[in-house]
């Protein structure tokens, strides 16, 4: 199959390969460049696992060919810790418990930093609603509803 030149940026990194066309974002991700983070699931755009941003917008990378990313902004979970920090939201689904197997947890936080980076202050349906795209089959959801209205709450606080 035909490769396709593809340059983005991934967690402020620029990133340039050679990719077979029809590639999925996914895979690209995952398989070329090695980024593990965002979970192939479904890879039918139903569990969330796969979540990244792209430009500011949540996105499924299962759903994206990576051929029509060139020249985006991408964010993967494993971007989110800064200077050896974890993330605001990494360190609350710690704390709250939020992940068993851990396998829906990379699109759950991509999702819910995507729903505080437009909305700082959620309510518990706001939350539920962005997460709604975002299947796990371990906690039961209120750990992680829980923890990214701590996340939320943390971050209020340290912006008084
Ligand atoms: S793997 Fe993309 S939504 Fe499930
Ligand atoms: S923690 Fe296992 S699927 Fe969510």
């Amino acid at each position: 199959m035909a490769k396709v030149p593809v340059q983005f940026t991934l967690n402020g990194s620029e990133k340039a390969e050679f990719i077979e066309s029809g590639t999925t974002l996914l895979h690209a991700l995952r398989d070329k460049i090695g980024d593990t983070s965002p979970k192939g699931g479904c890879h039918q755009g139903t569990c969330g696992a796969c979540s990244v941003i792209i430009d500011g917008e949540l996105r499924l990378s299962c759903l994206m060919l990576a051929e029509t990313c060139s020249g985006a902004d991408i964010q993967t979970a494993a971007g989110l810790a800064e200077g050896g920090m974890l993330h605001p939201l990494q360190r609350a689904f710690l704390d709250a418990f939020a992940t068993q197997c851990g396998f829906c947890t990379p699109g759950m936080i991509i999702a819910a930093k995507v729903l505080l980076d437009h909305t700082p202050n959620p309510s518990r349906e706001d939350v539920v609603e962005a997460l709604s795209g975002n299947i796990c089959r371990c906690t039961g959801y209120e750990p992680i509803i829980q923890a990214v209205l701590a996340a939320a709450r943390a971050n209020s606080q340290n912006a008084a």
